[in-house]
C-alpha cells in the first residue's frame, strides 16, 4: 500500500492521519493476542487501573509482532510520511489510565519523527479516544507561536482542556490505525481504565552529517541505552533483531549502530563482561580556591557517600548532592572483570572531570562544560581481575553540573 497524495498532504497539512480499517479482521485479532501475550510478561498482569501500566518495544518480543515491520501497507503508511528508508526507533505499550493531557510528543520544527498508533477497544469521544489539534505541529501554530498551554484552557479561556477549540477527536475501532507528528499536540480524556493501546516511533533516515547529529540526539534520548534499559540485544529487544530479514535491517541498522557508539555497554557483543558492584556519589567537597582540577586529590576515608541509581542515559547525578552549590562531587563507580584486561571508559559529562581508576589518575577533563550526552569521551586503561573502583571527581561548575554518565567496555 502507498498513501494517495491527498492523504499525504493531509498529513503533512494537518499533522495526523487516521485510516480506519486498516487491518484485517484477522489481522487485528492476532496483533491483540500478541499484545496481551507481550503486555502480560512484562508488568501488565499487576495492573489494577490506579495508573498507566507502560512497556518497552511492544512489537519486540515475539516474532510474529515483530512482522508488523515488514507489512508492505505498514511500510507504505510510514514510508509515505518520511521516507521509504526510515529507521524505526522503538515504541511503547500500555494498558492506559486516565487522561493524558495536552502534548506534543517532540518539538523538532520539522518533519523528522512520526508515531504510529494501534488502539485495540473501541475508543469515543468520551472513552479517551486520541485528540489532536490539528496544525499544532507546525513551528507557526498560536500553539507555538504564542506559547498557549492548552492545559490551561479553563483559567484561560473558561473551557475544559477537552474542548480546546479546533481539538478532534480520533474515534477508532480494532484494526484502524492513527499516524502523527510527533511534533503535533496531542491527549486523551476520559475512559476506561485499561484502554490498550501500543505505538511504534520512526524516524527519518538520516542521510547528511547534520542529520546524523539530529538522529543522535534522538537516539541519546529516545532508546533502550536513553531509558537505561539492557533489552539482550542493544537497541531493540531480541526477537526483533534475530527475526529480521535484510529488508527490516533496513529500518534497524542505523538506530541500532548508533545506539551502540552511544550506550557501547550495552551492545550485545560486549554485554554481560562487566559487572557493576556498586555506583555511589559522595558529599559536596567545598571548593578549594587556586586548586586546579588536575591537582584534586581523590576522595579521603572520611569523606561519605551515599548510593545512586541511575537515571535517563546512566546519569549519575550530582545535583542534589550540590543543591547549586560550588565545589567538587566524587561519583564512584565499582565494577568486575573476570580476567586482566583492558577496559575502556566510555562516559559522558557536563563539568569538568577527572578521572581515576584503581587509585591512578587517568584523565582530566577541565574543560568539559556539556551539553551532556553519553559516550563523549574515552579513556583506555588496565584493569585487574575482580572488583576495580573508577573515581570521577566531578566540578559543579558553580552548582550547574548534572553529573556523570559512566560505561566500561572490556576491549576484545
Ligand atoms: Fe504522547
Amino acid at each position: 500500500m502507498k498513501l494517495t497524495p491527498q492523504q499525504v498532504a493531509f498529513f503533512n497539512t494537518f499533522g495526523y492521519l487516521g485510516i480506519p480499517n486498516f487491518f484485517t479482521p484477522e489481522e487485528t485479532a492476532a496483533i491483540i493476542e500478541e499484545f496481551e501475550w507481550a503486555i502480560q510478561h512484562q508488568g501488565g498482569q499487576n495492573h489494577d487501573g490506579s495508573r498507566r501500566t507502560m512497556f518497552g518495544g511492544p512489537i519486540e518480543h515475539r516474532a510474529r509482532q515483530c512482522a508488523i515491520l515488514d507489512m508492505p501497507k505498514v511500510k507504505g503508511l510510514i514510508g509515505g510520511a518520511i521516507g521509504d528508508d526510515f529507521s524505526y526507533t522503538g515504541g511503547d505499550g500500555n494498558y492506559y489510565s486516565g487522561d493524558t493531557g495536552w502534548h506534543p510528543d517532540g518539538s523538532w520544527g520539522r518533519l523528522f519523527a512520526v508515531k504510529v498508533a494501534f488502539y485495540l477497544d473501541p475508543l469515543t469521544r468520551d472513552t479517551g479516544c486520541l485528540r489532536v489539534i490539528p496544525g499544532s505541529h507546525r513551528p507557526d501554530h498560536y500553539l507555538r507561536k504564542d506559547q498557549v498551554n492548552p492545559n490551561n484552557a479553563q483559567e484561560l479561556f473558561g473551557l475544559h482542556p477537552r474542548d480546546f477549540p479546533g481539538n478532534v477527536a480520533l474515534e477508532t475501532q480494532p484494526g484502524d490505525i492513527l499516524m502523527f507528528n510527533h511534533d503535533t499536540y496531542h491527549a486523551a480524556f476520559g475512559g476506561s481504565t485499561r484502554r490498550r493501546m501500543f505505538t511504534m516511533n520512526c524516524i527519518r533516515h538520516a542521510h547528511t552529517p547534520e542529520d546524523l547529529a539530529v538522529v543522535r540526539h534522538y537516539v541519546s534520548i529516545h532508546s533502550a541505552g536513553g531509558y537505561n534499559l539492557e533489552t539482550g540485544a542493544g537497541a531493540f529487544f531480541p526477537a526483533m533483531v534475530h527475526s529480521a530479514n535484510e529488508s527490516r535491517w533496513t529500518h534497524l541498522r542505523q538506530v541500532a549502530e548508533m545506539h551502540d557508539s552511544l550506550y557501547p555497554h550495552l551492545a550485545p557483543k560486549n554485554l554481560g563482561k562487566v559487572k557493576i558492584v556498586r555506583r555511589e556519589v559522595s558529599a559536596l567537597v567545598p571548593p578549594a580556591p587556586g586548586i586546579p582540577l588536575a591537582d584534586a586529590t581523590l576522595p579521603g576515608p572520611t569523606l561519605a557517600f551515599q548510593p545512586a541509581n541511575p537515571e535517563h542515559f546512566g546519569l549519575l547525578s550530582v545535583r542534589k548532592i550540590h543543591e547549586g552549590n560550588p565545589g567538587l562531587v566524587y561519583v564512584r563507580v565499582v565494577f568486575r572483570v573476570e580476567h586482566p584486561c583492558q577496559v575502556t571508559i566510555h562516559y559522558g559529562t557536563d563539568a569538568p572531570t577527572k578521572v581515576w581508576l584503581n587509585g591512578e589518575t587517568i584523565e582530566t577533563r577541565a574543560d568539559a562544560a556539556g551539553p551532556l550526552a553519553p559516550a563523549q569521551f574515552q579513556v583506555t586503561h588496565a584493569a585487574t581481575d575482580g572488583e576495580n573502583e573508577a573515581v570521577f571527581a566531578v566540578d559543579t561548575r558553580g552548582g550547574k553540573a548534572a553529573g556523570v554518565i559512566p560505561a566500561f567496555v572490556v576491549n576484545a
